[in-house]
């Protein structure tokens, strides 16, 4: 091959390297928040509708949701992993103690909601310290929500 095809065909590669670069996002460095990296809201958003999808097909809690506003529930959702995590949004919903006052949730119940949300973090291959870092974050509300 001449040095000059050698050539042209080089600069083509670095033209579409450097495209492919150009198109994909900066990964956030590990230092990042979980908001961060987790892949922000469009990625929150993705995972509460999945996790919904689980929580409805799960007929050891879903009952609970025969008479919810299941696109409310998913806007509070959305925004209180949002601020949880670290993000931008700000959750205007009721506190959780008062949510979930009077409905008498057991621990049992609670850790199948968990179990719903760990499916939807493996579907989505969430890597396992995000999983881990979410999975906690939704755990420490289990005392202002279970047995209320
Ligand atoms: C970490 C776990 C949980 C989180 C973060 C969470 C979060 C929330 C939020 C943000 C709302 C909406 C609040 C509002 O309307 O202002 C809500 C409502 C509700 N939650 Fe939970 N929740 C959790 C666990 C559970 C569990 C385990 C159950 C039942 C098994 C449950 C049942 C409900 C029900 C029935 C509602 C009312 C929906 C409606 O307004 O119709 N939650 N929850």
């Amino acid at each position: 091959m001449s040095r000059q095809i050698i050539g042209i065909l080089a600069a083509a590669i670095l033209a579409g390297s450097l495209a492919a670069c150009a198109k994909e996002p900066p990964r956030p460095g590990p230092n990042a928040t979980l908001y961060e990296r987790l892949g922000g809201k469009p990625a929150i958003e993705a995972v509460v509708d999945d996790f919904l999808g689980n929580v409805a097909a799960n007929p050891e809690i879903n009952f609970f949701f025969a008479n919810s506003d299941i696109g409310k529930l998913r806007g509070h959702l959305v925004a209180q992993v949002c601020e949880a995590s670290g993000g931008p949004c700000k959750y205007t919903g009721r506190d959780m103690p008062t949510t979930h006052k009077g409905m008498a949730i057991t621990e049992r119940q609670f850790n199948s909601m968990g179990a719903d949300m760990q499916k939807t973090l493996v579907k989505f291959r969430v890597p396992d310290r995000e999983q881990k870092e979410l999975l906690t974050l939704l755990g420490s509300m289990q005392k202002d929500i279970v047995g209320k």
